[in-house]
């Protein structure tokens, strides 16, 4: 292998063949299955676009309301794993506590046949259904609170943010909230895509699969940036200490969160999307000043930053969004981890149709033949 051929995180190295979803960074597009995102946010749901994702078609009704009643009776968790999310410590990130939720399923469901079409579909089922409830057990149980039950009458978003605050959310919140996951739900080879397609190249089970991409994605290079973000909002705290403090993170070569990415040198389509549905948001429950620092914040960045092709991503509005919904902050991330849990599967499944073991190589930089040095010679 020539040194020439090693590209530092594998940028613009294709690690796999994929027909899922495709993104074009230079005209700022994004298609599931070849259905651009700005079309399925209009007239798809989360689930609908999950089925799509991890099927390859559009669902009929028949088959989008079987799959919609199968993950709604497949969200309740066992007691054993909601007893051994109670012992997490309070102030464990919740994206640890997912991570390891997620990893306990592996215990409970055993691995079974991948050529299996009903052991693949159960499995998918089961990851979609169960995450959010995962997430929610462990915010109410860090606050000493019981979980809350599902409710097997709310939809899909409704029900996440119900188990939240045992509130029933208003039907524009919830719709808001459902299209924010259909935007995250899929993104070609992503990092923490990469991580699934890796594991589930050794055949071992789909829990353990969602659970390194669980890890993965919790980065603050990658789905851990949404948190950050609002972190950022919070410390610049006026529109006024904008300019200082870009110019602060540009003098100490700060990477800026929310900005930036590997394959978008626009503005991300999913950042335009967010901010539609942020004014949305702010018409129907009032306005957040934070939004006015972000949009002083995007207009400064683009006269300092643009030049370089860094824009706002898929992180920077989100958290808007979410934090008008009442969430947390440190659960954003694991919001991107509940709407990616598709994306992940279909990639798993993909992987499985034409598997082969990944195992790149290395340019070696090391030394050879060295003689062991006795330790009273060291
Ligand atoms: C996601 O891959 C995906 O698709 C991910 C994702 C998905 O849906 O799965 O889209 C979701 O993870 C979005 C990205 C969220 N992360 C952040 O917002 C964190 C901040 N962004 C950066 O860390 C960065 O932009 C990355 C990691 C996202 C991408 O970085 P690259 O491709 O590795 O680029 P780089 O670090 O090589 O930077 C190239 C240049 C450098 O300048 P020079 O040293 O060449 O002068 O651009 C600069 C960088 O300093 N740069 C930034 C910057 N991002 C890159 N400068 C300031 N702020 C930034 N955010």
């Amino acid at each position: 292998m020539a040194i020439g051929e090693y590209k530092p995180g594998l940028e613009g190295v294709p690690a796999t063949q994929s027909n899922i979803s495709y993104v074009d960074g230079k005209a700022g597009l994004l298609e599931y299955r070849g259905i651009r995102i700005e079309e399925l946010c209009v007239h798809s749901s989360f689930l609908e676009t999950s089925y799509l994702l991890i099927f390859g078609e559009l669902p009929t009704s028949a088959k989008l309301k079987e799959f919609e009643v199968d993950i709604t009776h497949r969200r309740r968790i066992k007691y054993r794993i909601r007893d051994m999310i109670k012992s997490f410590p309070d102030n464990a990130h919740p994206m640890d506590a997912l991570q390891t939720s997620v990893a306990a399923l592996g215990m409970f469901y055993p691995l079974g046949d991948f050529h299996d079409a009903d052991y693949i579909y159960q499995a998918t089922v089961r990851l979609l259904a169960k995450v959010p409830t995962m997430v929610a057990a462990f915010h109410m149980m860090r606050q000493g609170n019981d979980p809350v039950m599902p409710r097997d009458d709310l939809d899909y978003a409704s029900n996440f943010l119900y188990m939240l605050n045992e509130k029933v959310p208003d039907p524009l919140a919830a719709r808001i909230f459902d299209v924010c996951l259909t935007l995250h739900a899929e993104h070609t080879v992503n990092a923490s895509t990469f991580a699934a397609l890796v594991t589930a190249s050794t055949l071992t089970d789909p829990y353990a699969v969602i659970t390194s991409a669980i890890g993965t994605l919790a980065g603050p290079l990658h789905g851990g940036a949404n948190e950050q973000v609002m972190m950022m909002l919070e410390e610049i705290g006026s529109v006024d200490n904008v300019t200082a403090y870009l110019e602060r993170k540009i003098e100490r070569k700060e990477k800026l969160m929310g900005f930036g990415h590997r394959i978008y040198k626009v503005k991300d389509p999913r950042a335009i999307v967010l901010q539609e549905l942020v004014h949305k948001m702010f018409d129907q429950f009032g306005h957040d000043h934070y939004y006015d620092i972000a949009l002083e914040l995007e207009k400064q960045a683009f006269e300092k930053l643009s030049s370089k092709g860094i824009h706002p991503n898929v992180d920077f509005y989100s958290g808007l969004v979410y934090k008008k919904l009442g969430i947390p902050s440190n659960l954003f991330t694991t919001i991107f981890a509940i709407a990616r849990v598709p994306g992940w599967l279909a990639h798993w499944k993909e992987q499985l149709s034409d598997n082969r073991l990944f195992r790149p190589t290395q340019v070696y930089t090391g030394l050879h033949d060295v003689t062991y040095l006795p330790i009273e010679h060291r």
